[in-house]
């Protein structure tokens, strides 16, 4: 049997395959359809028989006369159904991920941690049976959970997907990636061997949940000096009721999920040139313990510093030769 690798699926509905009922109040409800079998609802029965050989978007109808809309889940209904032993990435962000990391068909892309797999599904969308998924989880029953999740809505293995059990800076393979995605709490401790794999120009894209993490990973970027200024973000998604004359915004916006810092690799042996902004008062103060960026002087922001000043008597940060 080929499989079809998007996990899409047309034509009629068929036993084994898994729909949504919809009733007339939006309540949904998630079905695996098999042959003979029966859905007992307050209104009556729903005879699976009825939806099996029947179009997608087909309505059916219980004993006790209320009517359901039928429907395959598409991607992003099966992300947030399907079971999960980690937190997923949401398909707002998931989205986010693929545009803004640049995914595309042929990709070499390198994922960690897997968790439950909900990101791998839409990269190895995105990437398509040309492209290469290698993804790492250092829980091994996450991982299987994940397995279970991307066979489950391709229909078999994915040949372009390989899961490494692993902390990924002790198990990363040599291989040469073309983009790079961390979903993980420190991924800052990542940085160095990701950057060793990423071509140049290649992006790297950090997950993460909390505004600590974001500072976190964005000065280990600058301070790594191999790669750009990385662009942060977060993503609201901001659902609308339009009928007739009233129009307002729903209740349905979604709140806080995460941040994405994402950056670009430097050709081997460059560094960015420095940015002369100004960092806010006391952001490199002596209170601050982090990672520093190479053209912020471990002095900068005390009473009077003068930035410029204090730029321009730093040392010129070391090129690196390695790649
Ligand atoms: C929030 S989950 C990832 C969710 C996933 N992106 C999804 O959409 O389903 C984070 C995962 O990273 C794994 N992890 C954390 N640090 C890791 C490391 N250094 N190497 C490999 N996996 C790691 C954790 O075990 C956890 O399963």
């Amino acid at each position: 049997m080929t499989l079809n690798l998007s996990g899409v699926k047309t034509g009629p509905l068929k036993a084994g395959e898994r729909v949504t009922l919809t009733d007339n109040k939006g309540r949904r409800k998630s079905l695996l359809l098999k042959d003979g079998a029966v859905w007992h609802t307050t209104k009556g029965a729903v005879q699976h028989d009825d939806l099996i050989g029947g179009p997608d978007g087909v309505t059916v109808k219980s004993a006790g006369g209320m009517e359901y809309l039928a429907l395959r889940p598409l991607l992003h209904d099966y992300m947030v159904a399907m079971p999960r032993d980690a937190a997923v990435i949401y398909p707002k962000e998931a989205a986010q991920i693929v545009m803004w990391g640049d995914m595309f068909p042929g990709a070499r892309v390198l994922e960690a941690g897997v968790g439950s797999g909900a990101l791998s599904l839409a990269l190895l969308r995105a990437i398509g049976p040309e492209g290469r998924l290698h993804s790492y989880e250092r829980r091994e029953q996450f991982a299987e959970v994940a397995q279970r999740n991307v066979r489950e809505f391709v229909g078999g293995d994915h040949p372009s997907w390989t899961v490494t059990v692993g902390d990924l800076v002790e198990v990363i393979s040599d291989e040469e990636i073309d983009r790079a995605i961390l979903d993980m709490l420190a991924p800052w401790e990542c940085i160095d061997a990701v950057g060793e794999r990423l071509i140049p120009g290649g992006v790297l894209v950090c997950y993460v949940a909390t505004a600590t993490q974001l500072g976190r990973v964005a000065d280990t970027i600058r301070a790594h000096g191999g790669f750009t200024e990385p662009t942060l973000t977060e993503t609201t998604m901001r659902d609308w009721h339009a009928e007739g004359l009233a129009i307002r915004p729903g209740h349905g916006t979604s709140s806080h999920t995460g941040f994405l810092a994402i950056t670009r690799r430097l050709a081997p042996g460059q560094r960015a040139p420095m940015r002369r902004r100004r960092p806010a008062p006391g952001a490199y103060g002596p209170d601050y313990t982090g990672p520093r960026p190479a053209n912020i002087p471990a002095d900068l922001g005390g009473a009077g510093a003068t930035f410029d000043q204090a730029v321009d008597d730093a040392p010129t940060p070391e090129v690196s030769t390695e790649d």
